[in-house]
């Protein structure tokens, strides 16, 4: 039995440009971003919604784009992890990262990144319990997440100082 393949046109916002893109209905965010957009500091992992190394932010919210479906995502604002710098210098969260030896392979990264924007954005004085809850759906198989937290608390004082 042969497949018919049905693409189907939406617009993509990301990181401030706008992308026409023909997607199969079936084909998932985090591969239309890695795949037809070339945005490959999403990674993906579980691809079930598991390890949030996917995450992006749509409309501002962490999502994990493995969990939709790139049709889903028409005509809504997306920023993934390159959406952060604007040249190859670090961000403000990122050299907390780097500083406070909060990764290892690196896998996880991005997303605890784009996680911790969002964080700092809705609430820029976190707790250390509000860090751990709000990155408790990004998964580390390297780090043991302390440093990871000690990361973040140091980016939000960084941009409290400005
Ligand atoms: S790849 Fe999306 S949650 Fe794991
Ligand atoms: S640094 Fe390796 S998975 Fe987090």
């Amino acid at each position: 039995m042969s497949t018919v393949s049905q693409l189907q046109s939406i617009t993509l916002h990301v990181n401030g440009q706008s992308y026409m893109v023909e997607v199969e209905p079936r084909w998932l965010l985090s591969d239309v971003l890695r795949h037809q957009l070339g945005l490959t500091g999403t990674h993906v992992g579980c691809e079930q919604g598991v390890c949030g190394a996917c995450t992006v932010l749509i409309d501002g919210q962490p999502q994990r784009s493995c969990l939709l479906f790139a049709v889903q995502a028409d005509g809504a604002e997306i920023k993934t992890i390159e959406g952060f710098s604007s040249n190859d210098s670090l961000t403000d969260v990122q050299q907390a990262f780097q500083d406070r030896h909060a990764l290892q392979c690196g896998y996880c990264t991005p997303a605890m990144v784009v996680t911790t924007e969002a964080l700092l954005e809705r609430n820029p004085n976190p707790t250390e319990d509000e860090i751990r809850e709000a990155l408790s759906g990004n998964l580390c198989r390297c780090t043991g997440y302390q440093f990871i937290v000690e990361a973040v608390k140091d980016a939000a004082e960084r941009r409290r100082r400005g």
